[in-house]
């Protein structure tokens, strides 16, 4: 295949799929053919760039990133993405430095940002303030992470990792490790594993359990869940254990926090008594919970994961741009 040619075969893909001019809020927008899609596209932005810096796909859009609270990875490769397929960027990187700080709401926030940019990414510490954007807004807007809500982005680009680490989405076998309480990254993250029957084991402490309303819809599609704290067993029945942080941040009571840290610590013992290989992914950023010596393990996926992001994420700008 010409240069050429591969290009055309990347629009008739984009072309294809239902996000176009569509905001991302929640996993469960997403159907499995939107994921097949963002797969397949993802997978030739990943060889593209093997070829050359950057694209022309998106030049003369801008993205606007605003993020109201802290991000390393997600506002960062959301940037990297939109730059790598010719698109511009302009950034909110705290709520102090921005409007929000003099009491200005996320809707007006949003509009006024409508007036400037082609695509809004939020981060915001309020579960359902995205959608409050998107509301707003006459851009689409992607969802960034709203509170303990959602962090659809996040899920997609684990969704990528797993099909590349295990080759295949189909029967998964996941343990889905800490804050299953307030981690948004596994709240979304179930959305997409439900499309494919996974089977998955949600370990954390009593308090911190997957949220009941999440837990009894998964049940209602039929998927297989099994609540526990024991991690040992639910990760040797797994072939990917999927680790959180414990989300500080979360917590009104502090001494709760201080007692529930270091729940789960997986390290090179840990792996040991496994007896055999299995893959980690974790969100990241990580405090405690994967300890370094796991980061040469063959299975240690984390940081591939974050290059993954990319990717995903000039996927998804592609996809919600259409043909353009
Ligand atoms: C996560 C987040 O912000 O929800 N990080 C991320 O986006 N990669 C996970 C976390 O903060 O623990």
């Amino acid at each position: 295949m010409s240069n050429h040619d591969e290009f055309n075969h990347l629009i008739g893909e984009v072309k294809m799929t239902s996000l176009k001019g569509k905001d991302i809020l929640h996993g469960s927008q997403f159907s499995k053919r939107d994921v097949e899609g963002m797969v397949r596209i993802a997978s030739d932005f990943e060889k593209e760039l093997k070829k050359k810096d950057s694209l022309t796909l998106l030049k003369g859009k801008i993205l606007a990133t605003l993020f109201f609270e802290p991000s390393t990875r997600t506002r960062l490769s959301f940037e990297t993405a939109m730059q790598r397929l010719g698109g511009g960027v302009i950034s909110m990187a705290s709520a102090e430095g921005s409007s929000a700080a003099k009491g200005e709401t996320v809707g007006d926030t949003a509009r006024t940002v409508s007036q400037y940019a082609d695509v809004i990414v939020i981060r915001h510490p309020r579960i359902g303030s995205a959608e409050e954007a998107a509301d707003a807004a006459s851009i689409p807007v992607v969802n960034a992470g709203d509170g303990a809500g959602q962090h659809p982005t996040q899920a997609l680009l684990d969704i990528y990792t797993i099909r590349k680490e295990l080759g295949s989405l189909k029967n998964l076998v996941v343990s889905m490790v800490g804050d299953l309480k307030n981690g948004r990254t596994v709240h979304a993250l179930v959305e997409l594993l439900s499309l494919y029957q996974a089977r998955l084991y949600f370990v954390s402490p009593g308090n911190l359990r997957m949220p009941e309303e999440i837990t009894s819809r998964l049940k209602q599609k039929g998927i297989r869940i099994e609540e526990t704290e024991d991690l040992e067993r639910a990760a040797s029945e797994s072939a990917l254990i999927y680790v959180t942080r414990i989300q500080k941040e979360r917590f009104t009571d502090l001494t709760e926090y201080e007692r529930v840290k270091g729940s789960y610590v997986i390290n090179g013992e840990f792996l040991k008594k496994l007896k055999k290989k299995i893959t980690i992914l974790h969100p990241l950023p990580r405090v405690d919970e994967i300890s370094s010596d796991v980061d040469t393990y063959p299975g240690a996926a984390y940081f591939r994961q974050v290059r993954n992001g990319v990717f995903v994420r000039m996927a998804l700008l592609a996809m919600i741009f259409g043909k353009r």
